[in-house]
Order: C-alpha cells, then sequence, then structure tokens
C-alpha cells in the first residue's frame, strides 16, 4: 500500500495535506471531553474547512454564552496549534451558527468515524461534489460512461452499445454530457438529423425560465438501427452559436423566487427526468467527461447511476487517478454507496497478446480495489474453524463482506475488454462504419461490454 505523507516524515510541516491526519489525532486525544460535551441528540460540531483551506470549528450558537465556551476555547487553541499556516487566527477559531443545516450552506460534509455527531465540511472552489452518493434510481436504468483519461474510445463504445440495444428493439437515449469536448452525437447523427439545441442550450435557458423553447428541439433520432430507436441529445445543436459563451454558464446554480439554491447538477438532474418522461427511454447511456472535472463529478455520484463504466488503458496514470478517486471515496465514508455500480472496462485492448493485456489490466485494478474499496476479508470464514492471531483454533465470525477474488470474473474490477479493430481507428467513419458494420463485428469487438451492460440492465422491468 501506498505510504502516506505523515508517515513518510516524522515531524512534517503542516501542508494542506496534514489538516485531516491532525484533526484526526485531534479528536482521538480530546474523544472524552468531546463526547462529554456533544452527549445531547442535538449537539453537534463541524470541523471546516474552507476555501483557502484554512480549519476551524464551527459549534451552536447557544455555546457561545454558555459556561462550556471556555473549554471549547482550548479545545479549538490546541487544533490550531497543529495546523500552522492552516489554521484560523485567535479569536476566529470557532464560528457559531443557529443550526447545522444553515452552518453547511450545501458543502460537502461526512461524518467522522467513532463519533456520532461530529463532521468535516469541506468549501471546494468547484460544484463538484465526489462526496455525496445519490441513489441509484427507480425509473429507468442510467449507464454512465467514463474514463479518468481521454481519448481512450469511450465515446466509440457507447455509440457502439447504443447500436446494438436498439437493434435488439430497445429504446436507448442517448446523452453527450462530454461538453467540453464534444463528438458522440456527429458519431450517431448525419449533419441533417442534429437537432437545433443541445444540452447546453437547455441549461443556459434554464437560468432565466426559458428552457421549455428549446426542450422540444433537443433530441434527435439516430436512424443507425433498423429495430429499436436511438434517441440522441447532443451537447450543442446544428448551429452551435455561442457555444463558448454558453459553456461558461452552464454550471451557474439557479436561484429561485423563494431565496433557494439549486445546483447546476441538480437542474441537469431535472432535465434529464423531464427527458426521460417524454421520451420513455428503456435505458439511458451517459457520455461523462474525462477526468476529475465537474461534469464527470455530477454524472457519476449524482444522476443516481446504476452502472458507471471506468475506461482503463493500462498505465500508471490510469490507476493513479482511479486510485485518487477511491480514496476520496473511501475516506469520506461512501465507499459503500458507490463500489457496487463501478464497473472496470479494458478500453482499446491491444491485437498482440490479449490475455496478458487484460491480466496486466485486471491485476492493477484488483490492486487499488483492494486498497480502498474492497472490505477486509475475514482470516476464517464465517462459522468455519481455524487459527486465530494467537494461533489457538477458532470459529470465524466475521462476516466475509463486500470482496472478490482477483480472478473472479463477476468483480468489478475484473475488465469488460473492448478490442482495438482496425475499422474503428480513425473517428470520421464511425457513423458509416456502423451503418454498414454486421452485429458479429462489433460482437467481436465490444462484445463484452454490449453484453456486461445488457445483463446490469433488467429488461422485463423496463420494456
Ligand atoms: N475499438 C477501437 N479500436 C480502434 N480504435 C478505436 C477504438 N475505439 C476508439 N478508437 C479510436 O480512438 C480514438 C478515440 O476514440 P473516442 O473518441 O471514442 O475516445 P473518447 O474516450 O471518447 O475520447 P474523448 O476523451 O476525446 O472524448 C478515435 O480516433 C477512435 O477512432
Ligand atoms: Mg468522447
Amino acid at each position: 500500500m501506498r505510504k502516506k505523507l505523515f508517515e513518510l516524515y516524522p515531524e512534517p510541516i503542516p501542508t494542506f495535506d496534514l489538516i485531516l491526519p491532525a484533526v484526526r489525532d485531534w479528536l482521538d486525544a480530546y474523544r472524552g471531553s468531546l463526547n462529554d460535551f456533544l452527549s445531547n441528540e442535538d449537539d453537534w460540531l463541524l470541523v471546516n474547512r474552507d476555501l483557502n483551506g484554512r480549519a476551524r470549528l464551527i459549534l451552536p450558537e447557544r455555546i457561545k454564552e454558555s459556561e462550556q465556551r471556555k473549554l471549547w476555547d482550548s479545545l479549538a487553541s490546541n487544533l490550531m496549534q497543529r495546523l500552522g499556516k492552516h489554521a484560523y487566527p485567535q479569536n476566529d477559531e470557532i464560528l457559531f451558527e443557529t443550526n447545522r443545516e444553515q452552518a453547511l450552506q450545501g458543502a460537502t460534509s461526512y461524518l467522522v468515524d467513532g463519533f456520532t455527531n461530529v463532521w468535516i465540511v469541506d468549501r471546494l472552489a468547484t460544484e463538484a461534489n465526489w462526496a455525496r452518493i445519490a441513489p441509484e434510481t427507480e425509473s429507468v436504468p442510467r449507464i454512465v460512461f467514463f474514463s479518468i483519461k481521454g481519448g481512450v474510445g469511450r465515446s466509440t463504445a457507447l455509440a457502439a452499445t447504443a447500436w446494438s440495444l436498439a437493434q435488439e428493439g430497445k429504446r436507448v437515449l442517448v446523452l453527450d454530457l462530454d461538453l467540453e469536448s464534444p463528438g458522440l452525437s456527429s458519431a450517431l447523427l448525419p449533419p441533417e438529423r442534429q437537432p437545433m439545441y443541445g444540452i447546453t442550450d437547455w441549461l443556459v435557458e434554464d437560468l432565466v425560465d426559458n428552457g421549455d423553447v428549446v426542450f422540444e428541439s433537443m433530441v434527435a433520432t439516430s436512424n443507425l438501427s433498423h429495430d429499436g430507436e436511438i434517441h440522441v441529445v447532443p451537447a450543442h445543436g446544428a448551429d452551435h452559436g455561442e457555444y463558448i459563451a454558453k459553456l461558461g454558464r452552464v454550471w451557474m446554480p439557479k436561484l429561485r423566487a423563494d431565496g433557494t439554491r439549486e445546483a447546476w447538477s441538480s437542474r441537469l438532474h431535472r432535465l434529464l427526468r423531464h427527458l426521460e418522461d417524454r421520451i420513455q427511454p428503456d435505458v439511458v447511456l451517459i457520455d461523462s467527461r474525462s477526468g476529475i472535472d465537474e461534469i464527470a463529478s455530477a454524472c457519476i455520484t449524482e444522476l443516481g447511476a446504476k452502472l458507471i463504466l471506468l475506461f482503463s488503458l493500462e498505465g500508471e496514470q490510469t490507476w493513479n487517478g482511479y486510485r485518487m478517486l477511491f480514496e476520496q471515496w473511501q475516506s469520506a465514508g461512501v465507499a459503500q454507496q458507490i463500489r457496487e455500480r463501478l464497473q472496470v472496462v479494458g478500453a482499446i485492448v491491444p491485437e498482440l497478446d490479449r490475455v496478458g493485456y487484460l491480466a496486466g489490466l485486471r491485476e492493477h485494478s484488483y490492486e487499488i480495489f483492494v486498497d480502498t474499496l474492497y472490505d477486509e476479508i475475514a482470516p476464517i470464514k464465517k462459522g468455519e474453524v481455524g487459527p486465530g492471531p494467537d494461533g489457538a483454533w477458532q470459529v470465524g465470525d466475521l462476516s466475509e463482506g463486500w470482496s472478490f477474488d482477483e480472478a473472479d470474473d463477476t468483480a468489478p474490477h475484473h475488465p469488460w475488454g473492448v478490442n482495438w479493430h482496425r475499422s474503428f481507428a480513425g473517428l470520421r467513419s464511425l457513423r458509416g462504419r456502423l451503418a454498414a458494420i454486421d452485429a458479429q463485428e462489433v460482437d467481436s469487438v465490444f462484445g463484452a461490454l454490449i453484453q456486461g451492460v445488457s445483463n446490469a440492465v433488467d429488461w422485463r422491468e423496463t420494456s
């Protein structure tokens, strides 16, 4: 396992990465007093890390004038001493707020392990929220195509999956959410079929309550499949208009008449529900942006996806990227809410030594799943007998948890391979290619992916 900064250096200078370890040390050192002070159900403590990366405490207003105040002041200054430049100055170490919701103001927060009412609050300059995971939607299954690096064949694979599911008679809704480098819709729609508007137009019009005007003209049907339907919502319309000026505004939250704020990702979610109501698809395929970015964050954590495909090319860049993401879920305590929906896809598996390549991919993928998302395996299986830590024979009482063997082909780390194929190299030909291709060829390249997606969707429910 990777060594952490504070394990490598015995007396580290407090930098950003040491804020949380310092907070945890402080919480552990004063656990008893803190639990006493916070013994009522309506007590709470927030450790707030602000936009500049300075930390301080937020406590209920009533403590301000109470007898406890002195003790909290000394606890707070003890924490500040551990934080160096990341501390708040004296007299500003505690902020008092009437209630917790008000103090949060929609920021990311998570409960600290071992406490029932201590939260870490993290305020970011972006709208991305990687630590709040929306539950899976109960209506139409949504499948997100994501990759940590770009240019790995994600959009091509999505187009092929849409085509294949439609060939089987399914009604497929495809969303191009790669707003900053759109391209999927041109792979599925010839120029004369492009709709007048796209997702960017709706997000901008919605800010001035004008979304309905573009809604009816932002979906087109692809003529690629014979039996089912592919409905495509592009990033922009046939005439992209002032695309950059619009793109710079899609992230805007909307202020409602009652003064509440709707984050851009909630607006996107509202659009998606509206589209699903109108089109009644069997499945929604979403081309997310690559990398750790705001759109990707919305697609992965906030749209209630059933399946999140993690396109992966073998290499350190891929695995370092996924590790960052998984560690964030682990430390925010949300790993359990998302891990069962993840699936690694081996992107553009080279022709030469496919088996060896996929084995390497699987090995590295397994490493990070084990380190971050899988439960630790019980040393002795539940109900079975084996030697315990002291050498004496014991009956296992821990359940096995959520974990898989490296070779288990049903595991999320076990890559579904998409094969490199000459005919899919070169984006321009994709539409023509899908128009002329036979199912067998698509199957030989994308079969594992298409089968996997198909298995993940309960068609009886949707049809
Ligand atoms: N299975 C495949 N075999 C060979 N080449 C492929 C395959 N899939 C995609 N490609 C090629 O790889 C390039 C990138 O594909 P694509 O645009 O689908 O990737 P992407 O991950 O969506 O990229 P971006 O991050 O830019 O959106 C294209 O030139 C495409 O033709
Ligand atoms: Mg793409």
